[in-house]
């Protein structure tokens, strides 16, 4: 399998990683959230583990189990409960890579019984802004630590991928392309461009998620 035959190229560096989606809650039975499957993250984890990394991936709810010893997960639903686990691991982490699809609003209020639908109006669900886990870390970032960031835009996908690798002051954005097929949500594949903050554009093929890792993985090596 020539995932093994890699180099201990992250051997005493640990790797925080955010993967998945997160739930917000409206009730104990619905919530609000993105469509994730959490598998881009999932083989980052793998990727990172297989080339000595010690590994934390903060998981948001996914169907997914890690394979490799060395990855640690920390189950979480909400965005809120994210940046918790992360703010635990990130200042003791040398990269951390945001790959969770963060849900940018939650309910203010959660019903604390499912609400009825038989005699009643259709419910307006007010909501407020989630925290932003990449900006906070982005703020709190020590030199050497290396801060990666997604983005998956519908259009002005450049400058939308710049701007958030500036704003929330991250080393590297990794930009999902939507139009290609077999890229995005649920597929094994995909398209991706990285951009980093000293300038550099690497435009990738099509390819499997975990091959997408390693080019990742390469790329912050290379920083
Ligand atoms: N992110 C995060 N916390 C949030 C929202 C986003 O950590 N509350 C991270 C994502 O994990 C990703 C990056 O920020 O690495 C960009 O996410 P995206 O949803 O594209 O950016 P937003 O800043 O939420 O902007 P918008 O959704 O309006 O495009
Ligand atoms: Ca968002």
């Amino acid at each position: 399998e020539k995932h093994f035959a890699k180099a201990d190229d992250l051997k005493g560096r640990k790797v925080l990683i955010t993967a998945g989606p997160t739930y917000e809650r409206i009730d104990p039975v619905r919530f609000i959230g993105n469509y994730s499957t959490g598998k881009m993250g999932y083989a980052i984890a793998e990727e990172a583990a297989s080339r000595g990394a010690e590994v934390v991936l903060v998981s948001g709810p996914v169907d997914l189990k890690a394979k490799h010893q060395s990855i640690k997960i920390i189950s979480v639903e909400s965005a809120r409960e994210m940046l918790e686990a992360c703010e635990k691991d990130f200042d003791s982490c040398d990269i951390a890579i945001m790959c969770a699809a963060v849900a940018d609003y939650a309910p203010v209020h959660c019903a604390g019984t499912k609400i009825k639908r038989e005699g009643h109006e259709a419910p307006v669900i007010e909501l407020k802004k989630n925290p932003d886990i990449a900006k906070t870390l982005g703020a709190k970032k020590k030199a050497g630590q290396i801060l990666v960031g997604f983005a998956l835009e519908t259009d002005h996908e450049e400058t939308n991928a710049h701007t958030k690798l500036a704003s929330k002051n991250l080393d590297m954005i990794v930009l999902n392309s939507l139009r290609d097929k077999g890229a995005g949500f649920g597929t094994d594949t995909n398209k991706v461009t990285i951009f980093t903050s000293d300038g550099q554009t690497m435009p990738y093929d099509t390819k499997s998620k975990r091959d997408v890792a390693a080019d990742i993985i390469n790329a912050i090596i290379s920083l």
